[in-house]
């Protein structure tokens, strides 16, 4: 068996290359990619039909393992089992989403049997005339989709079998919805190839390094990093570091970010507010501090050019950074309304005009000592500007010019 992925358009040909670096490191497997030379060769409409043409391509080949480009394997795996067998082997699609549903009824099957082309196992003996049917019904089925709904077609008019993986085997989006404990073997990524190569880079090297064994803080991530888009070589300062987890989000996302990363990473006194306020970190022990001490180091060393780490206390650390020379602050420390606040107003005059006064944690009511909303609230009628919530817990205030 050999694996397939089709990789065309500077962006797409960065993908398909770091997806089938991935896909020979966790399979084994020799893994091609076909390119622009191929889609002429055949005269194709668009990239996605060359899965069509799989078996001219390789004409010794009898099994092959086709996966999209903006895949990632994650985990060792092995797929001969399926060598020449009468199923198609693959992953059901998200069954509960309305376009699956309407996708599923133009392709003549029912949502549960609705697989994602997106990776899925073929052989020449069950299979080619599958995929020939699929492209001849590009013809009589109109679609959005560029080919899985003829491939679901096809598979259901040819009344082909299914073995059906677990969805961990092409966990749709799973950059987003990743959470630890996850056993993901597969991960598929939509919407990379709007990021810029050097972001793509740096994503696949993320996801591969074993030290990344972590969800990502995409949400609040994207949410800081879309409000300084157009802030060149922006400066900031994130206050309450823990494992490095967004640091590394988003020193990676931005090589032009500098970042002053603060955090004590140090056991709280019995009785001190932090502890009192029910936070886990209010009560973790100084040996594991030290431990998530270091993995904010080593997370974060690929830009240890551009942080600055200041192991201290928020109110220690605010002296050491200049007034007026920050792009954003990200406040996520003591979540207590006297805490937050305490933090607020000390790095307030550390903000540039136009900066961003940002944290999360905004409101949590199985916390009812954490009082960030109420800390928002009182500064945000104080400076008389109005603040913004977003995605995970975000909330974030953009100041006037000075
Ligand atoms: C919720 S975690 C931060 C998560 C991190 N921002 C992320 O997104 O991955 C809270 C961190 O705040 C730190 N912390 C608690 N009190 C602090 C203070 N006064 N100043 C700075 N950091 C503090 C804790 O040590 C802990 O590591």
């Amino acid at each position: 068996m050999i694996a397939v992925t089709i990789g065309i358009g500077e962006k797409y040909e960065l993908l398909a290359e770091l997806a089938a670096e991935s896909c020979r490191r966790r399979t084994g497997m020799q893994t091609f990619v076909l390119g622009a030379q191929a889609m002429q060769k055949h005269q194709l409409a668009h990239p996605h039909h060359l899965k069509f043409k799989m078996f001219t391509e390789f004409p010794k080949e009898e099994n092959i393992l086709y996966f999209d480009a903006d895949t990632i394997f994650l985990r060792n795996c092995s797929f001969c089992q399926f060598e020449n067998k009468p199923d198609l082997v693959c992953v059901n699609d998200l069954a509960d989403k309305g376009w699956v549903t309407q996708d599923a009824r133009r392709a003549g099957v029912r949502p549960t049997e609705y697989f994602n082309s997106g990776f899925f196992i073929v052989n020449r003996t069950h299979h080619e005339k599958m995929l020939a049917k699929a492209e001849a019904l590009l013809a009589t089925i109109k679609s959005p989709f560029k080919d899985q709904t003829h491939l679901n077609a096809a598979r259901a008019q040819l009344k082909i079998p299914v073995h059906w993986l677990p969805k961990e085997f092409n966990w749709l989006d799973f950059h987003l919805t990743v959470k630890p404990g996850h056993n993901i073997v597969i991960g598929h990524m939509h919407g990379m190839a709007k990021r810029t190569a050097e972001q793509i880079r740096w994503f696949y090297q993320f996801w591969q390094n074993p030290a990344s064994d972590f969800y990502p803080r995409v949400g609040r991530g994207d949410a800081i990093l879309k409000r300084i888009q157009t802030v060149k070589q922006p400066i900031g300062a994130e206050v309450g570091v823990l494992r490095g987890t967004l640091s590394a989000y988003l020193l990676g996302a931005r090589p032009d970010l500098h970042l002053t990363m603060v955090d004590p990473w140090k056991q709280s006194e019995a009785g001190s507010r932090y502890e009192q306020s029910g936070s886990t970190f209010g009560f973790t022990k100084q040996g594991t501090f030290d431990q998530y001490y270091a993995t904010a180091l080593k997370r974060t060393a690929f830009a240890d050019y551009r942080r600055r780490v200041i192991r201290a206390r928020s109110l220690e650390a605010v002296p050491q950074v200049a007034n007026g020379s920050l792009d954003f602050a990200f406040i996520d420390a003591d979540h207590t309304y006297e805490g937050v606040i305490e933090d607020i107003r000390a790095w307030l005059p550390k903000l540039k005009p136009h900066g961003l006064l940002c944290g999360h944690d905004f409101e949590f009511k199985q916390y009812p000592k954490w009082g960030v909303k109420k800390a928002v609230d009182e500064i945000s009628a104080e400076l008389k500007l109005s603040y913004e919530r977003d995605e995970d817990f975000t909330w974030f205030i953009r100041l006037r010019s000075a």
